[in-house]
């Protein structure tokens, strides 16, 4: 081996990752795709909680009053400067179209001036990614439930860039039945955190809410008619002048989708005969899901801390990194996809 290609296989790479596809805007710089150099979140949840859910409209005016002082900061933490970046990972899609347009503009123009590549990422595998960077150890191929406010999958991870969705929900996201439910007990946004800590104080079975295709062979999901039960539960104790005890009903109603999510995660291990587990997404956060997930058996359960399961710009580089090493580039050319699915590429 020549002198130069050991440099070449030393050479560390700096990845700098943009992630603005809702209502964070984040800015990461990973060395190696898997070390975080820096990784800056400037939220906006508290803009959008007058309004019981994210303003599409009022997001992309924030990310764009705030990227460019998210990406100085994400620079000076990590002591870079742009000349020492090597490569722009940027979500471009799922997520609200004005918003993601915002970073990928941004990562573009970087790249272009940087002369550097560009690479584009799915938001959804960038959460799976997550657990690279929490997990030095954990290799594909590996079962994942994806779970967060607009998704909720299983996935096949066969490599580090190959993806097979083989559960999804047919109707409503986990998450988002939580912020829903949350939003009908007046309790805030972002949903889940809030019901989580409610759960702690209540009995989840002090209600029988329904645990819909638990006795179905497939792995899909559907959390709409669970929604429609706590409403009428709500409802009709408000009609018969019964007291609600919040508590029991948020600890119910999240037995149920804990109940679900074990279920057909299950049922993924056992098809896929992996012997690894992997959980992503907001809702991954979500105590009573990691106890309930950690009881299933022969499996190691992996799942990211809790800054790294709601978004971030750290795995969208780590997902970066692994695209850009399997050879995918973006260009100039490259649009937001406001539906992109997992394992598609549209750039
Ligand atoms: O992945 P994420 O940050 O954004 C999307 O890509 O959608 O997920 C946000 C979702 C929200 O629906 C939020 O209520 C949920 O994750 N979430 C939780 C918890 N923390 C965040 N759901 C249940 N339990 C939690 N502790
Ligand atoms: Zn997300």
């Amino acid at each position: 081996m020549k002198e130069n290609d050991i440099n070449q296989n030393e050479k560390e790479i700096i990845t700098l990752a943009i992630e603005t596809s809702c209502d964070e805007t984040a800015c990461a710089i990973l060395k190696n795709g898997r070390e975080i150099l820096s990784n800056e979140v400037y939220t906006q949840i508290e803009i959008h909680q007058a309004f019981g859910g994210v303003v599409p409209e009022i997001a992309s005016r924030n990310h764009l009053e705030k990227i460019s002082e998210v990406i100085e900061q994400a620079l000076k933490d990590a002591d870079k400067r742009f000349e020492d970046i090597d490569e722009i990972a940027v979500t471009y899609g799922p997520g609200l179209v004005g918003a993601l347009l915002v970073g990928l503009s941004t990562a573009k123009g970087l790249a272009y001036s940087l002369n550097i590549p560009l690479i584009p990422v799915n938001h959804i595998e960038g959460h799976i990614a997550a657990n690279y960077i929490a997990h030095p150890e954990l290799k594909p191929p590996f079962a994942c439930l994806v779970v967060s406010g607009g998704h909720t999958h299983l996935v096949d991870v066969k490599s580090y860039t190959e993806f097979e969705i083989i559960g999804r929900t047919r109707d409503d996201a986990a998450g988002e039945a939580f912020d829903k439910i949350a939003r009908t007990l007046g309790l805030g946004y972002p949903g889940g955190p809030i019901i989580d800590k409610i759960a702690k104080e209540g009995n989840p079975l002090a209600i029988d809410f329904p645990k819909a295709m638990l006795d179905q062979e497939h792995m899909d999901f559907s959390f709409s008619g669970l929604k429609s039960s706590v409403l009428n539960y709500l409802n009709s104790s408000k009609m018969k002048q019964i007291e609600i005890n919040i508590p029991d009903v948020c600890a119910s109603f999240q037995y149920a989708v804990v109940e679900v999510l074990k279920h057909k995660a299950t049922q993924a291990v056992k098809r896929t005969g992996y012997n690894q587990l992997v959980l992503a997404g907001g809702v991954a956060a979500n105590s009573a899901l990691r106890m309930a997930l950690a009881e299933i058996p022969n499996i190691k359960l992996y799942y990211p801390p809790i800054n790294l399961c709601t978004d971030n710009a750290a795995m969208i580089g780590c997902a970066g990194y692994y695209a850009s090493l399997a050879g995918k580039r973006g260009n100039l050319e490259t649009n937001a996809v406001p539906n992109l699915k997992i394992g598609e590429n549209k750039y």
